[in-house]
């Protein structure tokens, strides 16, 4: 399927000078979303995957259908202070200042092997700290899988040598 062309484009979206590619109209239509979940889940279908890990907000959208087609669990990895219980934390640095995921304490057991989940990869900063949060806990992430890459910005370098799978790559 072309999801290329259902991908919206928006403008100055969130900040002047992005243009931000909108994955809402491939979720509303039910042809091309279940098409996008088969094609992302296609490539675990036979492996032991434990845990889908999708990431906070738009990774929840994929993770959890990817979660069910492969047969896995479905863990979420959340901004500081929305899980309840114990929780495992992790700190990173973005272009001005620091940000911090949690995840609840168990969610992965040792040995678990992870898919990590999201929307969208841009510089990988995201991607490479959930990856660190699932090594404290004993996971091992096997792969990122993202609807969308976007290259030139170090993505690929930060995530290394985890591999990352993209059904959309733009520059
Ligand atoms: C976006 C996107 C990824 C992350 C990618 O999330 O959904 O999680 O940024 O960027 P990076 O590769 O440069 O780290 P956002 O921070 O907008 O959060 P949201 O999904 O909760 O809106």
């Amino acid at each position: 399927m072309d999801f290329d062309k259902i991908v919206g484009r928006v403008q100055d979206f969130p900040k002047k000078g992005i243009l931000f590619y909108d994955l809402m109209p491939v979720f509303q239509d039910p042809v091309s979303f279940r098409a996008l979940i088969a094609e992302m889940a296609k490539p675990y279908l036979s492996d032991s995957i434990k845990k889908v890990v999708g990431i906070e907000a738009r990774g929840f959208i994929l993770g959890a259908p990817i979660a069910d087609r492969i047969g896995a669990g479905f863990v979420p990895v959340r901004k500081k202070g929305k899980l309840p219980g114990e929780v495992s934390s992790l700190s990173y640095q973005l272009e001005y200042g620091t940000d911090t995921i949690e995840v609840q304490a168990g969610a992965i057991k040792p040995g678990d092997k992870v898919l990590l989940v999201d929307d969208l990869l841009a510089t990988g900063g995201t991607a490479r700290a959930a990856i660190d949060l699932i090594k404290k806990q004993g996971g091992e992430v096997l792969c990122v899988s993202v609807a969308i890459e976007l290259t030139g910005i170090g993505g690929r370098e930060r995530v290394a040598p985890v591999p990352i799978k993209s059904i959309l790559v733009y520059p």
